[in-house]
């Protein structure tokens, strides 16, 4: 399949899902996040705000500031593909830019530098053993990646992970990937 196929496919197993069990394995991985050695020594997270359809991400913020840690969010610029993340510090800082995806707004919010970051949630609809993954094609994650040192920390569904995908020279693989049933690598 190509990452096109693939990006169908996982979209619409991911907008099917039952909220209940969207849910309650949200709940079980973020738990299990927790308890990794990435979380607990982090002190400043990137992550973004997840939309409807995909695994929540709102109790991972919340616990996040809970333990006094940074939590940035991204701001996408669709001119030059390129991304920066802005401080988040209640869902007030937010506006609603397309759809049911929400950004930092400029004016409420302080850019936090690459290097700022020590763990970052990279997003994608699907990964694979090796780290790779296919996002929703922007190739924002990628680009932000590059010259990125921290550690690298995706999260999915279980029907989201693969033995191999296709990927190319510019595609960065992540360190490690979690699901409901643990640690896929
Ligand atoms: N480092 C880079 N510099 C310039 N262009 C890039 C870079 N990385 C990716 N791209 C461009 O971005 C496009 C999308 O990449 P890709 O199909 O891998 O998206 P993706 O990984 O699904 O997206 P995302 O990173 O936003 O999750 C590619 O066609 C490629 O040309
Ligand atoms: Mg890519």
């Amino acid at each position: 399949m190509t990452k096109t196929e693939w990006r169908k496919r996982i979209k619409q197993l991911l907008i099917s899902m039952d909220e209940n069990n969207r849910r309650m394995k949200s709940e079980k991985i973020a738990a299990l996040l927790f308890k990794t050695e990435q979380w607990q020594k982090s002190r400043c997270i990137g992550i973004t705000v997840s939309r409807n359809f995909e695994l929540d991400t709102s109790l991972i913020i919340k616990k996040a500031w809970d333990e006094g840690k940074t939590v940035s969010v991204p701001k996408c610029y669709s001119a030059d593909k390129k991304m920066e993340f802005r401080e988040m510090k209640s869902h007030d800082d937010l506006e609603n830019v397309y759809m049911d995806l929400y950004e930092p707004i400029l004016e409420k919010t302080k850019l936090i530098s690459k290097d700022q970051i020590d763990l970052l949630i990279v997003p994608g609809l699907i990964f694979d053993k090796k780290g790779y993954r296919i996002g929703y094609g922007g190739g924002y994650y990628d680009r932000f990646l590059q010259g990125y040192q921290g550690s690298t920390v995706s999260i999915a569904f279980e029907f989201q992970t693969a033995e191999e995908l296709p990927h190319e020279d510019f595609d960065i693989p992540v360190d490690k990937i979690m699901t409901e049933n643990g640690n896929f690598i």
